[in-house]
């Protein structure tokens, strides 16, 4: 039997529980993990020590959270009701012990791992940077349903409560602290000192202010829960994510009386697991996973990172290397983009890092180096010079002779086939492509570009230090466009095209909004640049047969390039854009969204057969990572299964029949499992 606790009794008498679940880097609460947790506690009922303090022996931290396994694919409502009703019931025993409990936490804590801290009487956090305390199950799909929902509104009292459970957002030992979520912090060399003389003069247990409390009454309840539904839905869509709007309701109806409000934790948890929702974003969850595996078990540890190109992306990627810990070098041939990058990169680290010792420190770490001296001494070398093959093959010769044989060399160009750039290489299978995306401090995805002659061990490296950098590594073929910005092109063409037909951006965004899509693809392509959207279409067009709506080329002659010129296709004040109310005569086609989303879907299929990524996760991880495709359609190829395979073919022959070629099916798609 795999033991995944252990008690250990200290002649002082207290008992000290050890979590470190086996075969696993980090704490979590599957099924096994219960089911011994509820034997030690039988265990510590019949011999009671003086106090109890649960720990974990992982460095990662202290427990990541439920099994997200056991929810995977549930179908059951009544199964994941029997399963809650199963873990309150551990809870439960836990929170009745006769001696005073202790949760100490240091590194993650999520979920039912919080929920497990809440059911003690007592928490201590790790003071420190790494301690993250959280509720992340709205992400899920879900809401807290371990007794989270009942034990953080008696402990927080339901404002702060409902706020930190609707926002699913990590916050440190201190902000749990100030919030009440935990009792003490402590510095790592005094957490076992503090736990115990915590238990050796228990003070009473932490209680919400008198008028806190007094919100829960049921009437107060009814008077905010439709405000918090109102803060809520202008965050997200009750359609796309109703587990926010069904936490709200459940507090509302049951906030009063604690016993009841278990057994509605219980039926609405049975409910929201098994809903398409809640499993496409666990799928999500699962995609997330596969890239960061991708990475598994390579040995590869960079720790001096040079960027060439110190403009828009080179800055940010230096910047944020630096930010996580890598000591950078950054090289440009003008100084006057270098001071730009450096103050950049200065904000970055101010809103990110917030203790000026901490930024300090990142900017110790970033150093201007107009010579390339780094180049030497680097791990990794990064080019992100401006989008010119000639200018980037003369620097790759030059670096090949500089660099030491075990620097990984990179380019970031998003358009240049690798086989190019590697053409002035004595040795073209050491070049990689680390293509990220603007804003890098915001979009999580890096496609790692292999050419046809890239060594697959350095495909790996590049896996291996996207994610030291804490990005997702998505491995893809080099080939035009690569994976995202090509399925993300006809998108935003046909939204440009429907421009042209006369039909009002906002109802085109609204649309695509509607779809799910985290910002309208007109809005979106202000933000880009209308220059850059060109650049890349008129690199796309000849190959994949695209048609360049007029409209682009006449925005870009005009000079209105988008966000950055102040106006593009809307106007933009404090960056906010003003989208006027379109003319109420107007009717829109209600087909804009099929128009929008059937291209993307049709080129996700071209892709897949041209290979351009492995498989259809990969893809649809690639996608909702890198454009924010609605996550709760779990992914373009996930959406196209969901709807039916002949169904959605079907769309696609009517939208050609009506609208042309550009909706002409993929040859692809008779390839497809299932077809
Ligand atoms: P940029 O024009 O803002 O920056 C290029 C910088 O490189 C300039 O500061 C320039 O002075 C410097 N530079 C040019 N030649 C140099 C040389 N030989 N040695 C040292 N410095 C040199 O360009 P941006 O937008 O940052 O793009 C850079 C690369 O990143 C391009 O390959 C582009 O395709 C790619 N990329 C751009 C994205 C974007 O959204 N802008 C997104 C992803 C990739």
């Amino acid at each position: 039997m795999k033991t995944h606790w252990k008690l250990e009794r200290t002649p002082d008498g207290i008992g000290w529980l050890h979590f470190d679940h086996a075969d696993s880097p980090v704490n979590i609460l599957s099924t096994e993990a219960f089911e011994q947790f509820d034997g030690i506690l039988a265990e510590i009922e019949a011999d009671p020590p003086k106090g109890l303090i649960i720990l974990s022996d992982k460095k990662s931290g202290f427990i990541a959270g439920a099994d997200v396994k056991n929810f995977r694919n549930a179908q059951q409502p009544d199964q994941v009701e029997a399963h809650i009703h199963h873990v309150h019931r551990i809870f439960q025993r836990l929170e009745d012990l006769a001696c005073p409990t202790l949760a100490l936490i240091h590194g993650f804590c999520l979920g039912g791992g919080l929920e497990l801290a809440l059911a003690c009487d007592y928490r201590i956090a790790r003071d420190d940077q790494g301690t993250r305390l959280s509720f992340p199950e709205v992400r899920l799909g879900i809401f807290p349903g371990y007794g989270g929902s009942v034990r953080s509104v008696r402990l927080l009292g339901p404002i702060p409560a409902m706020k930190f459970m609707l926002g699913g957002r990590s916050i440190s030992g201190r902000s749990a602290k100030r919030l009440g979520l935990v009792d003490q912090t402590a510095p790592e060399r005094q957490l076992k000192h503090a736990a115990s003389q915590l238990i050796n003069s228990p003070p009473p247990p932490h209680r919400p202010a008198a008028w806190q409390r007094l919100l829960n009454i049921s009437p107060a309840r009814q008077l905010l829960s439709p405000i918090l539904h109102r803060a809520t839905a202008k965050k997200v869509r009750k359609a796309h994510y109703p587990a926010p709007f069904a936490l709200i309701d459940h507090w509302r109806d049951t906030g009063g009386n604690e016993q009841v409000m278990f057994a509605s934790e219980a039926t609405n948890l049975g409910q929201l697991i098994t809903s398409p929702t809640a499993q496409n974003l666990i799928r999500v969850f699962f995609l997330q996973e596969r890239l960061k595996s991708v990475a598994a078990g390579i040995d590869f540890k960079s720790q001096q990172v040079h960027v060439i190109g110190g403009g828009i992306m080179g800055g940010d990627i230096a910047a944020w290397c630096a930010l996580k810990g890598q000591r950078v070098t950054l090289q440009d041939r003008e100084a006057k983009f270098l001071t730009q990058a450096i103050n950049r990169a200065h904000k970055l680290f101010q809103r990110k890092l917030k203790s000026k010792r901490l930024v300090q420190a990142a900017m110790d770490r970033l150093m201007p180096d107009p010579r390339g001296y780094g180049v030497k001494h680097a791990d990794v070398v990064i080019e992100a010079i401006y989008e010119d093959l000639e200018a980037k093959q003369t620097l790759f010769r030059d670096l090949e002779s500089t660099v030491g044989p075990g620097t990984l060399l990179a380019t970031n160009t998003s358009s240049i086939p690798l086989e190019s750039i590697s053409e002035s290489l004595e040795n073209p299978e050491r070049l990689i492509g680390l293509h990220f995306f603007n804003p890098v401090a915001k979009m999580q995805l890096i496609e790692v570009v292999s050419g046809r002659e890239t060594d697959p061990l350095l495909m790996q490296k590049g896996a291996a230090f996207s994610r030291s950098i804490d990005r997702l590594p998505l491995p893809v073929r080099s080939s035009p466009g690569f994976l995202v910005n090509r399925i993300l092109m006809p998108y935003l063409l046909e939204a440009i095209e429907l421009l042209g037909e006369g039909v009002p951006g906002p109802l085109i965004d609204k649309a695509a909004t509607r779809f799910g899509m985290p910002m309208g693809p007109v809005e979106l392509a202000d933000r880009v640049g209308l220059d850059i959207c060109l650049a890349v279409a008129n690199k796309l067009a000849p190959v994949f047969n695209l048609e360049v709506p007029e409209q682009l080329h006449v925005m870009v002659d005009q000079k209105r390039l988008g966000v950055k010129t102040g106006g593009g296709f809307y106007r933009y004040e404090k960056g906010k854009a003003i989208k006027e109310n379109p003319d109420s005569q107007f009717h829109a086609p209600n087909d804009l969204a099929d128009r929008m989303i059937f291209r993307l879907l049709n080129e996700a299929v071209a892709c897949l057969r041209e290979k351009v990524v492995e498989d259809e996760d990969l893809l649809d991880a690639g996608i909702i990572f890198g454009t924010g495709f609605a996550p709760f359609r779990g992914g373009p190829m996930h959406y196209i299964h969901s709807g039916g395979l002949t169904r959605m073919r079907q769309r696609l022959n009517e939208l050609e029949q009506l609208h042309g070629d550009q909706f002409h099916p993929d040859s692809g798609w008779t390839n497809l499992s299932g077809a």
